[in-house]
């Protein structure tokens, strides 16, 4: 009987489980852990890090996933600098429900929490970013599509962010770059796919 509902809910989430298993096959066939799960390279995380540090601002990153950046915002900003991770836990790449998500995100980050470094957040982007304080860093790696972004990155400016930095700019399948040089022309400087604006 478990047995049958356990394939019952599987069908009833055919795209999620679709996702995951297309995530678990790169990662089978020698993707990057970045590859399959949407994260940052070495080399991007390197770069949003320094420009974290060099704002010498409270950061917030929109759009978390596991906590895996957000952990090396916290170790690179230092004790005295929080990191706001906001997620709506809208999606992952193994299809987990957002419940289930949010607990695996709030585990990984479990020790930034405990000592106050790491704030986790559960909002939309734009919500978040409408009441957000003024001064942040702030890192947009959520909803990647044109409007959202461009939404994203206009209320990030009314909100007094000191820098808007983002991932997925020049990534063909989304509107992140179209967003970025309608409002910026161009961006500061790139790292991979990140980019940074300084205000
Ligand atoms: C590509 S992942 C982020 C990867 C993460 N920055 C990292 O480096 O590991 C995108 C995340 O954004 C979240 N997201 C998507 N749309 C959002 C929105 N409108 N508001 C808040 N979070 C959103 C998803 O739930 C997902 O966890």
């Amino acid at each position: 009987m478990k047995k049958f509902r356990q394939i019952a809910t599987l069908l009833r989430n055919f795209r999620k489980v679709r996702n995951a298993l297309s995530t678990l096959a790169g990662l089978y066939s020698g993707d990057s852990l970045h590859n399959a799960m949407g994260g940052l390279t070495g080399e991007e995380t390197a770069a949003a890090v320094r420009w974290a540090r060099e704002s010498g601002c409270d950061i917030a990153e929109i759009g978390t996933l596991f906590g895996m950046t957000a952990r090396e915002f916290a170790a690179a900003a230092g004790p005295e600098r929080k990191v706001i991770a906001v997620d709506n836990f809208s999606w992952n790449p193994f299809g987990l429900p957002a419940s289930a998500h949010e607990r695996f995100t709030r585990s990984i980050l479990k020790n930034e929490i405990a000592s106050g470094r790491v704030s986790l957040v559960k909002a939309d982007a734009a919500d978040f970013l409408k009441s957000a304080p003024r001064g942040l860093f702030v890192f947009l790696d959520g909803d990647h599509r044109y409007e959202a972004v461009k939404n994203e990155i206009a209320t990030a400016l009314e909100s007094g962010a000191s820098a808007i930095a983002g991932h997925d700019y020049g990534n063909p399948l989304f509107g992140v770059t179209r967003a970025v040089d309608e409002t910026f022309g161009k961006p500061d400087e790139t790292a991979g796919m990140c980019w940074i604006k300084r205000l």
